[in-house]
C-alpha cells in the first residue's frame, strides 16, 4: 500500500513536471490521498495510455507517408482501392475497440465509487455560498464555514447543495468534482487514507469571487478528530475579561450581526459564515487570507480590498472599538 502511494505520488509529480512545470505544491488529481481520487486517478491514467499509443501511431504511418510516396500505376477499373483495410481497422474497429475498452473501465471506476457508501464516520452538509462554503455537522449540531475536518482512513458522507447558484465542490486529491445545485442535494463519498490538509476549491464559475471560493479538508486521527468536535460543540462562555466583554458588546451592537451568528449570543443570523469559533479556523474569506490579527482588521474594515464584489459590507468602527472586537473574535477559539 505504502509502496503503491509512493509509486503514484512520484507519476503524479512527473506528469505535473512535464505538463505544468511550476504546479508544485498545488493540489493534483494525480496525487490522489485516498480510495476514490485513487479510482478517478486510475482511469485518466488509462485514458493517457491509450491516446498515447494512439497519437505515436497515427504521427507514425504520418512519417511513413510523407517519406514513402507511393509511385506506381493506380489500381485498374473495377479493382478494390488499396489501403481498404487500414481504413476499417484503423478508421472503425480500433476506435469502436478502444471507446468500448475506456467506457467499460468508467463503469467499472464508478462502481467502484459507488461501493464506498457504506456506514459513514461522520455526515457533514456542505453548501455553496458566493462566495464561501457552510460546513454543518448535523448528528453533533453545529455549523463552521470554509474547513471540513474529517476522521483519516474512515469514509465520510458529504452532503452538497447550495444556497444560491451552481458552485462545485472539488478536493483534487480525495475526490472527483460535484456540483452543488440549489434545491437539490447530491452526495458524496470520501476517505483520506492519511492525516493532512488537503486544498479544495470551487470548481464552477459562479461569479465575481469564483476564484476566491477555497476550502480546506483538514483529515486527522480519530481521536484528535474527536477532541475537535467535542470542541466545537461548545459555545463560548460570556468574556470576563472587560476588553473581551467589550468586544462583544461591540459585536452585537454593529452590524455584524445581520449575517453572522456566534452561538450563546442572540447574534444568530446565517446569511454569512458562523463565527462561534472563527479563532480556530486557519483562513480568512474562504482562503482569501491567512487567520492573523492583521488580517482580521484589514478584513473587517475593508473586506473589498481583498476580495472585491464580496457580500461583506465594510465596518466602520473607532479605533478602540475595532481593537477590542478584534480582540474578542481572536478569544473565539
Ligand atoms: Cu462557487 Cu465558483
Amino acid at each position: 500500500m505504502r509502496g503503491e502511494l509512493a509509486a503514484r505520488r512520484a507519476l503524479g509529480v512527473l506528469a505535473c513536471a512535464a505538463l505544468l512545470s511550476g504546479c508544485a505544491g498545488a493540489p493534483a488529481a494525480l496525487n490522489p490521498q485516498g480510495p476514490v481520487a485513487a479510482r478517478i486517478a486510475d482511469l485518466w491514467w488509462l485514458m493517457f495510455a491509450l491516446a498515447a499509443v494512439i497519437f505515436g501511431g497515427v504521427m507514425g504511418l504520418l512519417a511513413f507517408a510523407l517519406f514513402h510516396p507511393r509511385r506506381g500505376e493506380p489500381e485498374p477499373p473495377g479493382e478494390p482501392a488499396r489501403g481498404t483495410g487500414l481504413i476499417v481497422g484503423g478508421g472503425i474497429v480500433m476506435p469502436a475497440a478502444v471507446l468500448l475498452v475506456v467506457f467499460g473501465f468508467t463503469l467499472w471506476t464508478m462502481t467502484a465509487i459507488a461501493a464506498y457508501a457504506r456506514e459513514p464516520a461522520v455526515t457533514v452538509q456542505v453548501t455553496g455560498h458566493q462566495w464561501w462554503w457552510e460546513v454543518r455537522y448535523p448528528e453533533q449540531g453545529f455549523t463552521t464555514a470554509n474547513e471540513i475536518h474529517i476522521p483519516a482512513g474512515r469514509p465520510v458522507r458529504l452532503e452538497l447543495a447550495s444556497a444560491d447558484v451552481v458552485h462545485n465542490f472539488w478536493v483534487p486529491e480525495l475526490h472527483g468534482k460535484v456540483d452543488t445545485v440549489p434545491g437539490h442535494t447530491n452526495t458524496l463519498w470520501l476517505q483520506a487514507d492519511q492525516p493532512g490538509v488537503y486544498r479544495g476549491r470551487c470548481a464552477e464559475y459562479c461569479g465575481t469571487q469564483h476564484a476566491r471560493m477555497e476550502l480546506l479538508v483538514v483529515a486527522e486521527p480519530p481521536e484528535q478528530f474527536q477532541a475537535w468536535l467535542e470542541q466545537q460543540q461548545q459555545a463560548p462562555p460570556a468574556p470576563t475579561d472587560p476588553l473581551l466583554a467589550r468586544g462583544r458588546q461591540v459585536f452585537l451592537g454593529s452590524a455584524c450581526v445581520y449575517c453572522h451568528a456566534i452561538r450563546g449570543t442572540n447574534a444568530t443570523s446565517t446569511f454569512g459564515p458562523d463565527l462561534t469559533h472563527l479563532a480556530s479556523r486557519r483562513t480568512l474569506g474562504a482562503g482569501a487570507l491567512e487567520n492573523t490579527r492583521a488580517n482580521l482588521a484589514g478584513w473587517i474594515t475593508n473586506p473589498h480590498s481583498v476580495k472585491p464584489g464580496n457580500r461583506m459590507p465594510p465596518v466602520v468602527l473607532n479605533a478602540e472599538d475595532l481593537h477590542a472586537l478584534i480582540a474578542y473574535l481572536e478569544s473565539l477559539e
